[in-house]
């Protein structure tokens, strides 16, 4: 089968770095047709540079990187240094990339790119907040119907929130683009962190990432050594949850994977219950199914194909 067109729409942050890495690694799977960065877990200034530094990382210094969106819609960016770090990839050092940042828009690439190849073959990946997808529904609805799917990471449900009570990260900085998105009809996967924190990180798989010998195997293994201790100290969880990497893998083994067709709906009007993803997972309600809500994974499996895909680069 050819391999899936794609565009990664990310905030890096260390797991977005993992997630760009599996992908650039799999190109029998994927062809990355562009990263587009978004502001979130630091602002659009670093997730863009870090969308440059993993691409070099992987020694893809010709993918084509462009900065979005600099703040949400409707709302003042918030970011989540506590989590990341200041520079959104703290753990390793890192020199400053070379390549190129594309002149373009992020949110034109994203139109001109859906205009271009044959509708129905584009499948976007967003791993952040969704403020770039849903600029470009608004500004080019005529793209919209040309999408193929959208694997995105956000949302949460049993497994509620990380920002608030009730709210995950993504969704919650940018609730008005996530209303957008997940409204617009467009066949939805979602990964919530119901399924992302069953995908944690523990001691032996941090060392297999340093037991491949390369700068990936170490930088990925210092990233995931500094982002763990966040979830460590607030779930007591042994390790940290790998959220992004799972809709690439997803993309790559959709067998890992399992959940079921819901109605998903966002909460926009409530500051209590903001950015809440409203999940009807016991279809309580007679609201259309428009989302394939993730709950479950094989763990152990997911982590073989990262370590198998990852030491290739
Ligand atoms: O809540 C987890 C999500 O927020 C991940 O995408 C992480 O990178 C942050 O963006
Ligand atoms: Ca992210």
């Amino acid at each position: 089968m050819a391999p899936r067109k794609i565009i990664i729409d990310t905030d890096p942050g260390q797991d977005d770095a993992v997630a760009i890495l599996l992908a650039l690694a799999s190109p029998e799977d994927v062809t990355v047709l562009g990263i587009t960065a978004v502001a979130g877990n630091v602002p659009l200034s670093l997730t863009e540079k870090n969308a440059r530094i993993v691409c070099e990382l992987a020694g893809k210094p010709d993918t084509l990187v462009f900065a979005g969106c600099d703040a949400p819609l409707a709302r003042k960016l918030v970011t989540a240094e506590h989590v990341h770090g200041k520079t959104g990839l703290d753990g390793p050092q890192m020199a400053d990339p070379t390549m190129p940042l594309q002149d373009q828009h992020a949110v034109d690439f994203i139109i001109d790119t859906l205009r271009r190849e044959p509708s129905g073959t584009v499948t976007l990946c967003p791993i952040g907040p969704l403020t770039n997808i849903a600029t470009a529904f608004q500004r080019a609805p005529d793209i919209i119907d040309r999408v193929q799917e959208i694997v995105l990471m956000g949302g949460a449900y049993f497994e509620v929130g990380n920002i608030t009570p009730t709210a995950e990260f993504n969704i919650y900085v940018d609730p008005e683009a996530a209303k957008i998105v997940f409204g617009a009809g467009v066949p939805l996967v979602v990964m919530p962190l119901d399924v992302t924190h069953k995908a944690l990180t523990t001691k032996d798989r941090i060392a297999a990432f340093r037991a491949m010998g390369t700068k990936v195997g170490d930088m990925v293994a210092a990233w995931t050594d500094f982002f763990e201790r966040f979830d460590m100290e607030k779930y007591g969880s042994e390790g940290a949850p790998l959220h992004d990497p799972c809709t690439i893998a997803y993309l790559i083994q959709p067998e890992l994977f399992a959940g079921r067709h819901i109605n998903v709906e966002i909460e926009t009007a409530s500051e209590l219950t903001l950015g809440m993803t409203v999940a009807d997972w016991w279809r309580v309600t007679d609201r259309p199914a428009n989302t394939l809500f993730i709950k479950d994974i094989d763990a152990a499996g997911f982590y073989d194909l990262l370590a198998t895909r990852l030491a290739r680069l």
